[in-house]
């Protein structure tokens, strides 16, 4: 077998089908562009789907790239050999163009000859056929053209050998390669389908004819494609001969540094290799999430909740062998290196994968240590063999603990958790918390048109622009009501403005609206806003969840929404009147050129 480097193995596998007729596309962004019913990219065929469903893609009929993944499912798994949450698969595609003859022949030279694997090493599967599509007989014949031999050639039903991207969309039976690493048959029954450690996955290749509905039917596509996978980590391992991916070029730096700065080596026991994995993976996949060309950050929900509870996840077994978590940063540093060549978004967004990681590290490793010791007072009275749902949510609460992390806890000291239990405690504060956004909001605005809501945003800037140019730190707002005309705003401020000051209001706030900043929610517990220097009104319960907008520099606070999406969107800012409204408190009213 041929000993090559990821990069190796990426350019050669792009080489290869581009010779073979392929235009090379880029990978797509991690997070799908119109898209909601899932999180992640999760295959390269994913950005694909409207043009294997018959849409004429500007490149051509025959694609091939590397594609960026994150498959979620099984975040605490990793630790293990083989979990990954980010993988990059190496990916052809023939839309309505060659099929199963054609793809099978591909695969099996660019196996035989490019990476040079015997053939006595080479399994694969196909179809077994029912009702909804025959037996493939023609892909395993195209398989013993190509000297595979019959006791090499495994059929198999739907639940292996036909692939769907989700409930709905195209889909079809496949052809699975994969390699015979050695070890003994566990059974005389064993084939590749068996996770016995004999047989190693390495490429799919799914003939995708069929579209199913929402009813569970199946329809034939307007044209016959063919969409193929390779996982670059599995492959790079298994043909250098190496156990795990982790032992690949694409670890080895960081596994290195980690070793070096916490005198932990790789492999020397499971408890430390298994925490170096974790953070290995998770920082890794940290890294490409924030600095995706759509990139997000940390919060409590959907994309931005799977990225905290990776970075949370990576602090806290980072704590565990002696790794200073402030230093995590350092291991980003290294991916963005290994990989900007191939994905420059990395470099383009350097400095913000290192704030963003730096941020949340440093939020969670300030509650870490005594959610930590509270957990371990909680278990040591717990009644029964679960902890209960109202502690658990008190950690996520309090401390920001991630459900998963609690639950992860209490898995290794032999407890559980009441999941319903804090669900429902879950609930119960959402909703007390939104009645209190709800509150809070009907008092500034009349109504919530699309204008009157970017003038709240335009309250928001004015408020960070006065601070700023009348360096006072201490100014805040006394009282804010907004028309559909104009936003009046009362602030404490002992005497009037001068035209120069409020010249310069205005100009900061239309430079801020000229920077066109992404305007962030983010929800948190009250200690944590004000630890950010939120301003706002605080609830005095503690742990009381509330939502905290950012606009970049220039304003931070507690607020119940809603706001514009990005500051571009209100075109200009126009002071009205500035007089006064009452002992030390003066009033400004103004206006914005936004429809
Ligand atoms: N879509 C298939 C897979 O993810 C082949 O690319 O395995």
């Amino acid at each position: 077998m041929k000993k090559l480097t990821s990069e190796q193995l990426r350019s050669s596998y792009l080489e290869f089908f581009k010779e073979r007729g392929h235009a090379v596309i880029p990978s797509a962004s991690l997070i799908p562009e119109n898209d909601p019913s899932v999180l992640f990219t999760t295959a390269g065929m994913h950005p694909l789907v409207p043009y294997l469903l018959g849409q004429k893609h500007p490149a051509g009929k025959r694609l091939t790239d590397v594609q960026k993944c994150v498959r979620t499912g099984d975040i605490d798994e990793v630790g293990d050999a083989t979990h990954l949450t980010f993988f990059e698969m190496l990916g052809n595609w023939s839309l309505g163009d060659y099929f199963k003859e054609e793809s099978i022949g591909f695969s099996f030279d660019f196996l035989t000859k490019v990476l040079e694997i015997p053939v006595e090493k080479i399994a694969v599967t196909v179809f077994a056929g029912d009702e909804d599509c025959p037996r493939d007989t023609f892909a395993a014949s195209v398989w013993e053209k190509h000297g595979i031999p019959k006791d090499r050639i495994f059929y198999l039903p739907k639940k292996n050998n036909w692939w769907y991207a989700g409930a709905t969309g195209p889909c079809g039976s496949d052809t699975e390669i994969f390699i015979d690493t050695g070890k003994p048959a566990c059974s005389d029954h064993c084939d590749p389908s068996c996770d016995c450690g004999k047989w190693v996955e390495i490429w799919n290749n799914v003939f995708m004819e069929f579209n199913r509905t929402a009813d569970g039917k199946f329809e034939p596509l307007k044209q016959k494609n063919v969409d193929t996978g390779m996982g670059l980590e599995r492959t790079v391992c298994m043909i250098n001969g190496l156990r795990s991916a982790y032992e690949t070029d694409l670890f080895t730096d960081v596994i290195a540094k980690i070793s070096e700065e916490s005198g932990k080596k790789y492999g020397e026991n499971e408890e430390d290799t298994r925490a170096i994995r974790i953070i290995a993976d998770h920082i890794r996949t940290a890294t490409f999430l924030i600095g995706d060309e759509r990139g997000v950050v940390p919060s409590n929900v959907d994309q931005g909740y799977v990225l905290r509870r990776l970075i949370r996840r990576s602090v806290r077994f980072a704590r565990q062998i002696g790794f200073d978590s402030a230093k995590l940063v350092d291991l980003a540093k290294i991916y963005i290196e290994k990989y900007k060549d191939v994905y420059p978004e990395l470099q383009v967004n350097a400095a913000k994968i290192v704030e963003e990681l730096t941020k949340e590290e440093e939020r969670f490793s300030k509650t870490l240590e005594n959610g930590l010791k509270e957990i371990e007072k909680v278990l040591k009275y717990v009644q029964g063999d679960k902890l209960n749902g109202k502690t658990a949510f008190r950690l996520y609460d309090t401390f920001g603990f991630p459900i998963e992390m609690t639950e992860e806890i209490c898995r290794e000291r032999g407890f559980g958790v009441d999941k319903e239990g804090y669900d429902k405690a879950f609930e119960e504060h959402q909703k007390k918390s939104q009645a209190g956004a709800e509150q809070k909001f009907k008092g500034g605005l009349a109504d919530t048109s699309k204008r009157t809501t970017y003038l709240h945003t335009a309250t928001h800037l004015l408020l960070g622009c006065l601070k700023k140019v009348l360096g006072r730190d201490d100014i805040q707002q006394k009282g804010s009501n907004i028309t559909a005309e104009r936003l009046r705003f009362d602030f404490n401020f002992d005497r009037p403005l001068t035209e120069e000051e409020k010249k310069a209001v205005e100009d900061a706030v239309n430079d801020a609206i000229a920077r066109d900043i992404p305007v962030v929610c983010e929800e948190m517990t009250v200690e944590q806003a004000r630890e950010q220097n939120a301003v706002g009104v605080f609830g005095s319960r503690y742990g009381e969840m509330v939502k905290v907008y950012t606009i970049g520099d220039v304003d931070k606070e507690i607020c119940g929404g809603p706001h514009a999406e990005h500051t571009g969107q209100l075109v200009h800012f126009r002071l009205l009147k500035e007089q006064s409204s009452s002992a030390g408190v003066r009033r400004i009213k103004a206006t914005i050129d936004a429809e």
